[in-house]
């Protein structure tokens, strides 16, 4: 039995909706510069009413999997694990990744959800490979999804300007220790104190979904911005640093960092703080702002899309977000058949 987890697929899916800052300062005191300067985003795109992240996640699915077969003959048939990270399931019970299964036609595999918010990309690898690595499975469907159009009130400028509907995914397939895609190691951690500061309230069976409109906002997301911001920075770079130990590259460092995307401001200090170069840090928020579980993955099938990522870098992925949580990984990144990122009609 091999040990190894190994990167070899990728794709992602976005709506085809675009919101660009001056359309959201059409209705919210707020303007493309406040946004542009404050956080590097200069649009996103969100689903159309009806549309759910299932679709989404089916999508960059189907890309992922397309990817894999033009890699190595992935047929999917081959795939037996679906996991799915998501804070915007189709539906509070059941799970979506059995709906994104069956609706791929990989119907009857293992499928569950991951709940970690911004890190759930990341959590979801780490899964998907300790079962690869046990045995339980042999290749891996790992899909980050999400939609917080659906959750974000619509008068608050903060988390409208930030937030963005997306979804990324990769095939992981069981191989040998040394190949290239092979995830090295992870680096998770929680503090479970800081739950409040990225939260929705209502909903669940601390309070309850009644029929009736909840209190003070209270279904709709909210974010304590500069406390996230200083968490954000602080996790990102410990982890990313707890993980370069692990993995032995506490010389040479990685070449990309591909950080969870939620402002430029704190891609730039997580640089700062890990001693690389602007060219170093992959950026793709400015175009699709902050997508939860779909940023990290869309920020891979960007960077590849673009020449910025390439055969042979080392590459770190950390991410952060609620709960609070946090997590790295890395790996050499492979030759993979990328196509390029479904516009979702
Ligand atoms: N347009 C105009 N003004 C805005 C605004 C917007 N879209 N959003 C917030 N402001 C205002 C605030 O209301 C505040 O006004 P006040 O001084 O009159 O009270 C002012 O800007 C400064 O707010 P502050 O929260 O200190 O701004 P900031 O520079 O920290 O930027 C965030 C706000 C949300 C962009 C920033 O804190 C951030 O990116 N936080 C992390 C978010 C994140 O990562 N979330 C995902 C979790 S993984």
């Amino acid at each position: 039995m091999s040990d190894a987890a190994v990167v070899c697929g990728l794709g992602g899916a976005l709506p085809e909706t675009v919101v660009s800052n001056d359309e959201l300062a059409a209705t919210l005191d707020t303007s493309d510069e406040w946004i542009r300067t404050r956080t590097g985003i200069e649009r996103r795109h969100v689903i159309k009413p009806g549309e759910a992240t299932s679709d989404l996640a089916v999508e960059a699915g189907r890309r992922a999997l397309e990817s894999a077969r033009a890699q190595d003959g992935t047929a999917p048939d081959d795939i037996d694990l679906v996991v799915l990270a998501t804070s915007t399931p189709d539906h509070p019970c059941p799970a979506t990744a059995p709906l994104v299964a069956e609706r791929l036609g990989l119907g009857g595999v293992a499928a569950f959800d991951i709940s970690a918010v911004c890190t759930g990309f990341v959590y979801a690898l780490a899964a998907a490979a300790s079962m690869l690595s046990a045995g339980t499975a042999r290749r891996a469907l790992v899909i980050g999804a999400d939609t917080f159009s659906t959750i974000l009130d619509p008068c608050d400028r903060t988390t409208r300007a930030i937030f963005g509907d997306g979804a990324g995914a990769v095939v992981l397939r069981t191989g040998h220790a040394g190949e290239p895609g092979e995830l090295l190691g992870f680096d998770l951690g929680s503090d479970g104190a800081g739950a409040e500061m990225i939260t929705v309230r209502a909903g669940g069976s601390r309070q309850r979904s009644t029929g009736l409109a909840a209190p003070d906002g209270d279904q709709w997301f909210s974010m304590q911005g500069r406390a996230v911001f200083t968490e954000a920075v602080l996790n990102m770079s410990k982890s990313a640093q707890a993980l370069i130990g692990r993995v032995g590259w506490a010389g040479e460092g990685p070449d990309r960092v591909v950080a969870h995307q939620a402002n430029v401001r704190i891609l730039r200090a997580v640089g700062d703080q890990l001693g690389l170069s602007a060219e170093q840090i992959v950026v793709n928020l400015d175009r699709v702002g902050n997508t939860v579980a779909g940023s990290i993955p869309l920020a891979l099938a960007d960077a590849v899309a673009t020449g910025g990522l390439r055969p042979g870098h080392r590459v770190l992925l950390t991410g952060f977000g609620g709960g609070l949580t946090w997590g790295s990984t890395a790996l050499i990144w492979p030759e993979l058949a990328t196509v390029p990122t479904h516009i979702h009609a």
